[in-house]
């Protein structure tokens, strides 16, 4: 695939990968809803689970935008972790952030270890413990930056410049932050990851994943997973995904200034223990996330002095952040993850990293400012002593 890079970030998400017209002149891309293809066909398609056009499109938008020759969809952002992992074999070992997303920990301890792949978490937001890389070798390097849902960044040029001298592959789970913000590719990674459920959709209808690499065998590899493995989308998500794309720059210059603002804000409430976001001055990493990011993207983490019971009854009473599992759509979404998102995490190794009862994760979303900031006042006042 070879992509115009000279056009700019909008321009490539809305035009990307446009061959499918024919003579009709339509504007969107029909939905192939076919199962299988006639044998022969000049665009070389045999059967949709390796392959349609709905997925070429999606692929090729997708790769233009994280700046990689290529890139592979799947079902769901767990299909596209699932396909990376299973080109491991057994005794390979995979050396992760401690802070990964629940389910990524879970398919790791109670699917993949089922096949002798060794995992060992550290934290690889401290370059001090890269030396573990170095040492270990590792057939993969999994880090997220942000992470889910502490926000921690992960420095991405760093690990991967380590993970290059030591042989090792480095897997960036770039879902939190969508390649408008970050392209972990253009700064050294082998394999960036999303869940395109989360911003690439941006309107919470479907699931899907991609990963994006400049490495032909990898590719390949990928592909193979894909078919293999059935880890396919259906041609209407890849279709739905590829839409949603092109408003992909609007959504997160919104996503970033509304985030920003109630970060802001929520700081200056005094039942607010902490706020964790990347742009605030107030994150430990500031400094990196101003390097390796556009923006500090839609969400907000906060920690409130209070119970797991009183957090979650605070979340059931806001009126236009829904409380629900996701991220990353047009309508904000708030979340309690020690009882949600990384409730398959023990409690034990959820408390070390710093994942406790009273964190709340909001996923701002692109509705007015004010009015997302009044339901969060009228929420606390109700729930929290002030
Ligand atoms: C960082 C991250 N990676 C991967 C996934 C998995 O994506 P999906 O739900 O599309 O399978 C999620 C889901 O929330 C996520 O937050």
């Amino acid at each position: 695939m070879s992509h115009d890079l000279n056009r700019g970030f909008s321009t490539r998400a809305i035009h990307e990968g446009r061959g499918f017209a024919g003579s009709t002149g339509a504007v969107m891309p029909p939905v192939y809803l076919t199962s299988t293809f006639a044998s022969g066909n000049a665009d070389g398609f045999d059967y949709t689970r390796s392959g349609n056009p709905n997925f070429r499109l999606l692929e090729e938008t997708v790769a233009s935008l994280e700046g990689t020759a290529f890139s592979v969809c799947f079902s769901s952002g767990m299909a596209a972790i699932t396909a990376v992992v299973s080109t491991l074999k057994t005794g390979d070992l995979v050396l992760a952030e401690e802070n990964v997303y629940g389910c990524t920990y879970r398919l790791f301890d109670k699917v993949f270890s089922k096949f002798g792949v060794r995992v060992e978490y550290c934290d690889l937001s401290e370059p001090a413990n890269w030396a573990r890389i170095t040492e270990a070798r590792p057939a993969l390097v999994w880090i997220e930056s942000p992470t889910n849902p502490l926000l921690k960044l992960i420095d991405i040029g760093g690990v991967s410049r380590v993970a290059a001298e030591a042989g090792s592959a480095v897997v960036a789970d770039n879902t939190f932050a969508s390649p408008f913000l970050q392209r972990p590719a253009e700064l050294g990674a082998t394999l960036s990851l999303s869940s395109a459920t989360k911003y690439l959709n941006g309107h919470s209808d479907c699931l899907g994943g991609t990963v994006s690499t400049n490495d032909p065998a990898w590719r390949e590899k990928l592909l193979f997973a894909q078919k293999a493995l059935g880890l396919n989308p259906s041609p209407f998500d890849a279709w739905l995904i590829t839409r949603g794309v092109r408003t992909l720059p609007l959504r997160m210059e919104r996503h970033c200034s509304n985030a920003l603002e109630i970060a802001a804000w929520l700081e200056s409430l005094p039942v607010v223990k902490s706020v964790r976001y990347p742009f605030l001055p107030s994150h430990p990493q500031h400094d990196l996330a101003r390097k390796q990011m556009r923006g500090g993207s839609g969400i907000v983490t906060a920690e409130f002095d209070f119970s797991a019971e009183r957090c979650i009854e605070f979340c059931r009473s806001l009126r236009l952040f829904t409380l629900a599992e996701s991220l990353g759509g047009v309508e904000s979404l708030v979340c309690h993850p020690a009882t949600m998102t990384h409730a398959s995490v023990p409690r034990a190794v959820r408390l070390a990293v710093g994942l406790g009862d009273g964190i709340v994760r909001f996923s701002v979303g692109t509705e007015n400012c004010a009015d997302l900031k009044n339901d969060i006042l009228q929420a606390a006042e109700k729930n929290f002593s002030f």
